[in-house]
């Protein structure tokens, strides 16, 4: 275990080498290696949604699946939200879904409704039937990324992202969202062999995806498992950390750091770690220095405001912020963020406030003599 004590001499140095030098971008990507940074990097989980009058606008003449194609909307939609916010990470505007479709499973998105996947994977036939081979197919998200890369340069951290094994083959077997993950679960309890395929065959994909990322400009990989917390700890290690973390490893051969995000995911952090991500999302349900410790500080950690914390007042939401900021208590290695997405009525200048916050706080903590509880 690390002591914040011990890392202070080595802090004070290199924060006032990287001071002047310092630009979003790489304050971001230091964070996420757990070196020290000037100030906490600041971003959020679906920073451009449905709540930004800017996307609203481009929603209205475009489907979701058609902006996250055309690489020119998705770098604007994905440029926009960043600026707007001011932020210092851009995460680039696409959909976990988007691999399925070169799997040979079509889907759509429907209006209240959610993904909407035709003819769920059932059967070990099924999984048969899962193609890994065009994975180049997905070139557009890489191509959107450029274009973001050649506008931002490198004074913002640039974020690709692709789901987890899990998350993703949860969508595959239900056809959409669940409540019970029943159908998932009886597939990898009864037909456990075709459910270490269908993982198999994922990774493969994603892992192909991922690497057009990089190749593009991504500095970091963000795995979204957003409903691995579905899970109880045995079911995690046993069906579902061995594909996770060689996915993971994969990810980070090609020479980025991975966050690794779940929601619902308390019991299931210490496991979560064996997959050896850089940084580990952390949803708001448990305090950040509690969940920090149970991971030993050996992973930077990325969260965790709730995100319907956005609905207070500024006074509530500045407390919040400074709360989780005094537990991170300055450690190397905490990027801040929400513990989920951003939901459609969030008002923009909450998310605003929040970055302003983030960095009202450090320039307090800069003060010296200046101390607040
Ligand atoms: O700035 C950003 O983060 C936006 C980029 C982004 C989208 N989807 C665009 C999108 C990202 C990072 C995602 C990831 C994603 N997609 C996840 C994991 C993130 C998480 O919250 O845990 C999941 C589970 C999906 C699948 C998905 N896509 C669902 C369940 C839905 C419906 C949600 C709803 O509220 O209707 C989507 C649609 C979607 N993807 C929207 C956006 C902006 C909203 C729909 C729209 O614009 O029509």
């Amino acid at each position: 275990m690390t002591d914040r004590t011990d890392l202070s001499p080595l802090r004070d140095v290199n924060a006032h080498a990287i001071t002047d030098a310092a630009t979003a971008g790489s304050r971001f990507v230091r964070a996420c290696l757990r070196q020290p940074v000037d100030r906490t990097p600041v971003w959020f989980l679906r920073q451009a949604g449905r709540y930004m009058p800017e996307y609203q606008a481009v929603r209205r003449h475009h489907t979701l699946l058609e902006i996250c194609r055309q690489p020119q909307l998705a770098a604007e939609v994905t440029i926009t939200a960043a600026e707007k916010l001011d932020v210092d990470a851009a995460i680039i505007f696409a959909d976990l879904l988007l691999p399925f479709e070169c799997m040979g499973l079509d889907f759509e998105f429907q209006a209240g409704e959610g993904p909407v996947i035709h003819h769920p994977v059932r059967t070990p036939e099924d999984v048969a039937r899962l193609r890994t081979d065009r994975a180049a197919q997905l070139g557009y998200v890489a191509q959107a990324i450029e274009r973001v890369v050649a506008h931002f340069k490198d004074r913002l951290g640039i974020i690709g992202f692709c789901g987890a094994p899990f998350t993703l083959a949860s969508y595959m077997i239900e056809g959409g969202g669940s409540r019970n993950y029943i159908h998932t679960k009886t597939l990898m309890y009864r037909e456990t062999d075709a459910w270490r395929r269908l993982l198999d065959k994922l990774v493969a994909v994603l892992s192909q995806f991922a690497k057009q990322q990089v190749e593009a400009g991504a500095d970091v990989i963000q795995v979204f498992d957003s409903w691995a917390g579905a899970l109880s700890v045995e079911d995690y290690r046993d069906f579902v950390l061995p594909a996770t973390k060689t996915l993971i490893a994969e990810i980070q051969s090609y020479g980025v750091p991975v966050i690794y995000f779940g929601v619902d995911t308390a019991s299931l952090l210490p496991a979560m770690r064996e997959t050896h991500a850089d940084v580990l999302g952390l949803d708001w349900r448990t305090p950040l220095d509690t969940a920090w410790r149970r991971l030993d500080y050996a992973c930077a950690v990325q969260g965790n405001l709730d995100p319907i914390t956005l609905f207070a007042d500024p006074e509530l939401i500045r407390n919040r912020v400074r709360h989780i900021l005094d537990l991170a208590a300055a450690r190397p290695g905490h990027i801040f963020n929400l513990g989920h997405g951003i939901v459609p009525e969030t008002p923009v200048e909450n998310v605003q406030h929040v970055v302003r916050f983030v960095r009202e706080y450090a320039a307090e903590k800069a003060l010296p003599g200046k101390q607040h509880g």
